[in-house]
C-alpha cells in the first residue's frame, strides 16, 4: 500500500492507473478507522481495480467549541485495517498540504438542504464537508466515491454538490454498520465512559422502535417521532438534539411516513453527539 502525504504523489499514481485503464475508487475519510469504514473500503475493492483512502481530519468541517483537536487518531493502526482491506493507496496529508494559509474559497449549497438536521447546530459543517469533498474529487479523480448512510444528510448534499457540479463520479451509499448490541459504528464512540456507552444504545434502540412501528403501518411522522423521542427521554444521559423525518432527498421535514422518507437523529450522551437513521422502505443502492 502507497502513503502519499502529497496531493502531486496521488496525482502520478492515479495517473499512471487510468492509464492502464484501471477504475479508480476513493473512500474519503477521517481517520480512526473501524468496521464501518472497513465496509466501505470492501465494497470499493470489490468493484475498482484501484482503492484510495484519505485520512485527513477535515478542520473546516469543524465549528467553534467542537472536537477538533481531540478527534481520535491513529495512523498506524489505519494503515493496518487499510492493508488488511485491499486499500492500494493511502492518501495522508497534513492540513497545510490541503489549505494554502490564506485559502478563501468554499464549496457550499446555497439552498435549504444543508440548515436542517446537523446543519441547525453545526452550521459551517456541510460548507467544509462539500469544500474538503470536491478537494478531493479534484486530487484523485476517483470514478467511483463511496460513503456511509449513517451521515445520511452529508451523503445527500454530496449527491446534491455531485449533481450541481457536473462530477462525473458516481456515489456509492453504503449500510450503517453496527456493533453487536445495536450501536452504530463511529469513531466519536471512544469517547463514551462505560456508563455513556450502555445509554448511547437509546439512539439504536429508538431506529428499530421507529422501523417496527413503520413495518407496522404507522404514517403520522409526528406520532412516529413521539415515541422514538419518549423512548430516548427515558435514558438520563441522553439529550435530545434532534429526532426528525425528513424527504431522504431534499433533508425536508415531512408530516407523512411513507418509502424514501428519512428518519434520522442526533442525540447527546453526556458530552458526545451520536448521529443515527433509517430510512422508510430501506436505501435505493444498499450494498
Ligand atoms: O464522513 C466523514 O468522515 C467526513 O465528513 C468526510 C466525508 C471524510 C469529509 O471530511
Amino acid at each position: 500500500m502507497i502513503i502519499a502525504r502529497t496531493i502531486a504523489e496521488v496525482r502520478k499514481c492515479v495517473a499512471a492507473w487510468k492509464k492502464e485503464g484501471q477504475v479508480v475508487g476513493l473512500v474519503p475519510t477521517m481517520g480512526y478507522l473501524h468496521a464501518g469504514h472497513a465496509s466501505l473500503v470492501d465494497r470499493a475493492a470489490a468493484e475498482c481495480g484501484k482503492v484510495v483512502v484519505s485520512d485527513f481530519v477535515n478542520p473546516t468541517q469543524f465549528g467553534e467549541g467542537e472536537d477538533l483537536q481531540s478527534y481520535p487518531r491513529d495512523f498506524a493502526h489505519d494503515c493496518a485495517l487499510l492493508e488488511a482491506h485491499g486499500c492500494d493507496l493511502v492518501f495522508y496529508p497534513e492540513v497545510s498540504e490541503m489549505y494554502a494559509e490564506d485559502a478563501a474559497t468554499y464549496v457550499e449549497i446555497l439552498s435549504e438542504m444543508p440548515k436542517q438536521l446537523c446543519g441547525k447546530t453545526r452550521p459551517i459543517h456541510f460548507r467544509g464537508v462539500c469544500t474538503v469533498v470536491s478537494k478531493l474529487f479534484n486530487i484523485v479523480q476517483p470514478d467511483r466515491a463511496y460513503f456511509g448512510q449513517k451521515d445520511a444528510q452529508q451523503l445527500a448534499i454530496i449527491r446534491r454538490m455531485v449533481r450541481d457540479l457536473s462530477y462525473g463520479i458516481e456515489i456509492i451509499a453504503c449500510p450503517i454498520v453496527r456493533e453487536e448490541d445495536g450501536l452504530a459504528m463511529s469513531s466519536r464512540n471512544t469517547y463514551l465512559n462505560p456508563a455513556e456507552r450502555q445509554a448511547a444504545l437509546v439512539l439504536s434502540e429508538a431506529v428499530f422502535l421507529g422501523e417496527r412501528l413503520t413495518e407496522a403501518g404507522e404514517t403520522d411522522a409526528a406520532a412516529l417521532l413521539a415515541a422514538m423521542r419518549a423512548h430516548i427521554e427515558e435514558e438520563p444521559l441522553a439529550k435530545i438534539d434532534y429526532v426528525s423525518a425528513v424527504d431522504g432527498v431534499t433533508m425536508m421535514p415531512v408530516s407523512k411516513i411513507e418509502p424514501g422518507v428519512l428518519v434520522a437523529m442526533a442525540v447527546y450522551i453526556g458530552r458526545t453527539r451520536l448521529i443515527d437513521n433509517f430510512t422508510v422502505g430501506g436505501t435505493a443502492d444498499d450494498c
